[in-house]
Order: structure tokens, then C-alpha cells, then sequence
């Protein structure tokens, strides 16, 4: 899925036309990327393609000067000039100096001088070099013994998401222990204690058990939709932004009273972003917000649906004006992984047994010697799933 922010300048009967932008959004450390601008000349006479990270340029081809290709040093732009050419840019590797906002501009000759450009955001992932650990656990637990473990991750960045699930189901929030995440660099280690009492309860066919599971989501790009009401008329007036989430079923003016009934809906991609709206700078209250589920669309794409219900009242505008905005905020899953942790009942087996799957994990077995009247086993699992 592309996001594009493309904003063009029209010279009058010109006709360079800018096609493309075509960056990953997303790319782990290290990993090499392509910026890739694709356009159509048609008639023009190409005068230069310019590459600009965060709005200094990196990169420059005219065609009719020698070198016709220079390069310009940056923190975190390692360009390879043998595979790089008009629009398209090798970066052969990165790291995080290399995040930004990457911007093609493509210019045609005199006289039109026409000018197109479009830009792509550029986030650098680090994941983890290992799965999640539990620590705390006990060689074995009798209903009413005290469970109280802590997960943690791994430094990655963005930070992993942590939740704790107990027998399959997510554990009450009120069982969960936030705990501030460990820096390192600019990678961070996040960490979530659990703490409750056994309960029988808490037993599944004589077996407890304990999963943390983490999600690392690189955030790549926010886009609005913005409905902007003014005080005298009340007209409303809708502010795109391209390939942004869209406002639907609102009115052309309001009155002082009048219900604003919306839905904002995002574009169709293939993990749909997280939608908020927002009313003069502060998130709406979630009594005013409607959630739907994702919509599913053909080729596994899907979009996120939010509405919205509220009465206009007086208090509702600033200087004479009212602004809704309904923002995406884009994430990828980059990695997936949980640690799990059965604790069973069992009246022959004893002690502590580990094992592990999958790559990345680490993996022991052992076993404590002792028997008890009722003994639980804790097995401790480990899956690493990169996507
Ligand atoms: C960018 O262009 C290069 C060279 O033409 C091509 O190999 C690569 O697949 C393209 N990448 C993307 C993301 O479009
Ligand atoms: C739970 O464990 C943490 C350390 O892992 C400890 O600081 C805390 O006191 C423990 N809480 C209880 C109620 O035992
Ligand atoms: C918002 O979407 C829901 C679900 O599709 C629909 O029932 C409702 O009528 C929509 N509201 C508006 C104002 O378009
Ligand atoms: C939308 O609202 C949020 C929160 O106030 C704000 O940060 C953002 O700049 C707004 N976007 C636009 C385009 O006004």
C-alpha cells in the first residue's frame, strides 16, 4: 500500500505529470531501500529530477550536465551511484539517521519550468534479538499462592506492545503492572508485571494458563480529514488531505443545536489505521464517538469505520469557529512473539519444565526434585513469528 502526498504545481497546458512515489514506508535497520519517482514527460524536456530528505537535497540528475548524477552527504543516506539513476535512488543501507520525509521533484525545461513533486515518510524499525521473558515464576503454584511476573521484551524500536492473556482471554487490567520500559540508546525494553492470586477460578481443565504476548507496530504516517465549521453562516467546509481518511455525512451548514452525524472512514490498506477524532485540538469523548468493526475488502485490504454524534452548542467554537478532524494514524505489525506459560495440575509430575520453539528463542529443560500432594507443572513455551 503506498501512501502519497503528492502536491503539484500546474503550469497552464504543461504536461510533466508526477506518477509515482515509491519508498517502503517501513524498513528494518541496516536493510537497503529504493526511492523510486516515476513520472511522465510526455512532450517536456526534462531539466532535472531532485531527491530531498527533510528538505535538503541528497540527490540530483540533470541529463544534460556532467556528472549528470551528484550526490550530497547526509546523516543516514548511503546512496549507491552505480544503481542509482533519473528517478530512482539506491540507498544500500540504512540506519536510524535515515528516517524522514524523502521528496521527489521532478522539473521540466524552459520555458515551462514546471515543477512536480511528491514525498513518502521513512521509518526505521530495530527488532528485538530475542523473544520475551517471564521472570517471577515459581517451580510450581497452589490455588491461593500468589502469581506475580513480569514480562520483558527485548530493546526494540518502536517499543513492543505487551499484554498479558490468561487462559487465552486478556487479563484483567487490574492484574496487569505497568512498568516504565528500560532505555537503551534509543531502543527501548518494555516490561508489564501480572500480578493475582490463584484462584480455581482460574483453572482450565486443571491448567493455568499465562501468556505475554508482544507486538512491535511501527507507526508510518497520520493523515486528516478536517470538517471546519464557521460561525456566521454556520457553512462547513471539508480540508483533504490525499489518500487520507474521509468524512462522510455532514451537512453543509449547522445550526446552534443541530446533531453533527458523521463517519470517517479510512482508505482501504492492508492493516487499517487507528482512527481518532478530534474537536478543536481535544479528542472527543468517547460518549460521542461510535466504534464499528474493520470492513474487509477483497485482495485481504481492509478499512476502519468511526463515527460521530454530538450537538452543536456555543462552547463548541473558537473565534467563531469549529474544527472536527478525524486523523489516521498508519501502523505496521513488524514483529509478533509471546512467551507462554502452562501451569497444570498434575498428582505425578513435578518441577519446573521448560522447552522452546521456533527461531530466536532460547530454550532449557529442567526439573526440581520434589514431590508434592498436588504438584503443577509450569511449562514455559517460546514462539518467535516474524511477519
Ligand atoms: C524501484 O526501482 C528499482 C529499479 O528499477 C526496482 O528494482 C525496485 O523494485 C523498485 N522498488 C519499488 C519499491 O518500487
Ligand atoms: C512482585 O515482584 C516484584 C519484583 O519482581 C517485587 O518488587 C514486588 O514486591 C512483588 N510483589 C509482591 C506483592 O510480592
Ligand atoms: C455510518 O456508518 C454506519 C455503518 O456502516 C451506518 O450505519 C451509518 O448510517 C453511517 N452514518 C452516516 C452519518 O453516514
Ligand atoms: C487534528 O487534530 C489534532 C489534535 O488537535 C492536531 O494535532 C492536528 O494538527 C489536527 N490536524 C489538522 C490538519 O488540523
Amino acid at each position: 500500500m503506498i501512501i502519497l502526498l503528492i502536491t503539484a504545481m500546474f503550469a497552464q497546458g504543461s504536461s510533466l505529470r508526477l506518477i509515482d512515489i515509491e519508498v517502503n514506508s517501513v524498513v528494518q535497520k541496516g536493510d537497503p531501500v529504493w526511492l523510486n519517482c516515476t513520472f511522465d514527460q510526455e512532450s517536456e524536456d526534462l531539466y532535472s529530477v531532485k531527491w530531498y530528505k527533510n528538505s535538503v537535497e541528497i540527490y540530483r540528475y540533470l541529463p544534460k550536465e556532467h556528472p549528470q548524477a551528484q550526490s550530497y552527504e547526509q546523516p543516514g543516506v548511503y546512496i549507491d551511484m552505480d544503481r542509482s539513476s533519473v528517478g530512482h535512488v539506491y540507498l544500500q543501507k540504512t540506519d536510524l539517521e535515515s528516517e524522514g520525509i524523502y521528496r521527489c521533484e521532478v522539473s521540466a525545461e524552459a520555458p515551462s519550468f514546471q515543477t512536480e513533486r511528491g514525498e513518502k515518510e521513512l521509518r526505521i524499525y530495530v527488532l528485538p534479538r530475542e523473544t520475551p521473558t517471564v521472570t517471577g515464576t515459581h517451580g510450581h503454584y497452589s490455588v491461593g499462592d500468589l502469581v506475580n511476573v513480569t514480562c520483558s521484551a527485548k530493546p526494540s524500536k518502536p517499543a513492543a506492545d505487551l499484554q498479558w492473556y490468561i487462559n487465552d482471554k486478556k487479563a484483567p487490567v487490574h492484574f496487569e503492572w505497568p512498568l516504565s520500559p528500560l532505555k537503551e540508546g534509543r531502543l527501548l525494553s518494555s516490561r508489564l508485571g501480572l500480578r493475582f492470586v490463584v484462584e480455581h477460578a482460574h483453572l482450565w481443565h486443571g491448567t493455568l494458563n499465562l501468556r505475554c504476548s508482544s507486538v512491535i507496530a511501527q507507526e508510518y504516517s497520520r493523515s486528516v480529514e478536517e470538517l471546519y465549521i464557521k460561525d456566521m453562516p454556520k457553512s462547513s467546509e471539508l480540508r483533504a488531505a490525499k489518500d487520507g481518511p474521509r468524512i462522510n455525512g455532514q451537512k453543509s451548514t449547522y445550526r446552534l443545536g443541530e446533531s453533527v452525524v458523521a463517519n470517517c472512514t479510512s482508505p482501504k490498506v492492508k492493516e487499517a489505521p487507528k482512527l481518532r477524532w478530534f474537536l478543536n485540538e481535544n479528542e472527543v469523548s468517547p460518549e460521542y464517538v461510535t466504534r464499528y468493526p474493520l470492513v474487509k475488502h477483497p485482495g485481504s485490504l481492509e478499512s476502519a469505520l468511526l463515527g460521530i454524534h454530538f450537538n452543536v452548542r456555543e462552547h463548541h467554537f473558537r473565534n467563531g469557529e469549529m474544527r472536527l478532524n478525524c486523523t489516521a494514524i498508519f501502523k505496521k505489525t513488524v514483529d509478533t512473539s509471546h512467551v507462554e506459560t502452562v501451569i497444570g495440575a498434575s498428582q505425578q509430575s513435578s518441577g519446573l519444565q521448560v522447552s522452546a520453539k521456533g527461531g530466536g528463542g532460547s530454550g532449557s529443560t529442567c526439573s526440581s526434585g520434589k514431590s508434592l500432594e498436588l504438584l503443577f507443572t509450569i511449562l514455559l513455551s517460546v514462539w518467535f513469528i516474524y511477519c
